[in-house]
């Protein structure tokens, strides 16, 4: 593709569907989402597309069963640990969006590797990769305007965008959410207002590179207007 979007982002929903089907726990649907995610950031690499964005952990998620948390926050810990080597090889910067403070109810461990991550991929100049953990967008809004807020700074387009967790990245042009479900689920609303959104029924274990070229053509049928005639 010559002229891949700037910024991709994805809402990576099925896997506990993907799992129960097989009868599987729904952490290895979990799993099973990871090693997706691990061909399509090669493909987002070699496709040169400058920003991509993950939903991976949201802050409504913390409602789900201890279990799932926790195997959740494992397969952070493990992936970010583990995978990073390969991610810096790739010259990939890591940018992570949500609440990581002390306060927040992230574990210890995985805000350490959240910063750790960020920190060892600051000066790589390749694919931007931002990954949602503890993140909602009412929850980024009002951190934002409360900062701002406390900083006595008017709030306009200019200082609410720059106080948002995605400072500095261009808005997406493209959201692709997996599953069928037709909602952004709190996935960056500031962000996501003019971006063009496709919807697959295609499970996120079962999203390959080729699922993603197929949302690429698709895109490249698309008229973008911003609201003008
Ligand atoms: C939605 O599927 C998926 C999640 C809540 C988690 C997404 C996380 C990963 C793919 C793995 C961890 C990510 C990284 C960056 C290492 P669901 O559980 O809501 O599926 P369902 O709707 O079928 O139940």
């Amino acid at each position: 593709m010559n002229n891949p979007p700037n910024h991709i982002s994805f809402i990576m929903d099925g896997n506990g569907r993907w799992a129960t089907a097989r009868g599987l726990p729904r952490l290895a649907g979990h799993k099973a989402g990871v090693e997706s995610l691990n061909k399509l950031v090669e493909e987002l690499v070699k496709l040169q597309v400058p920003y991509a964005s993950f939903y991976a952990f949201s802050t409504e998620n913390w409602g789900r069963s201890a279990e799932e948390v926790s195997g959740l926050m494992a397969l952070l810990e493990v992936y970010f640990t583990h995978e990073l080597a390969r991610l810096k090889a790739h010259n990939i910067r890591l940018r992570f969006l949500g609440d990581h403070t002390a306060t927040s109810p992230l574990p210890q461990k995985v805000r350490e590797i959240i910063q750790r991550a960020d920190a060892e991929t600051a000066s790589n100049t390749g694919t931007v990769l931002l990954i949602a953990i503890n993140y909602g967008g009412h929850d980024e809004l009002l951190r934002a305007t409360q900062r701002l807020a406390d900083a006595g700074t008017k709030i306009t387009t200019e200082t609410l965008t720059a106080a948002l967790d995605t400072a500095g990245i261009p808005n997406p042009d493209l959201l692709i959410r997996t599953s069928g479900e037709q909602r952004l689920s709190g996935f960056m609303p500031w962000q996501l207002a003019y971006t063009e959104l496709y919807f697959t029924p295609t499970l996120w274990p079962d999203f390959t590179p080729a699922a993603l070229h197929e949302a690429l053509e698709w895109f490249t049928t698309r008229q973008r207007r911003f609201g003008k005639a």
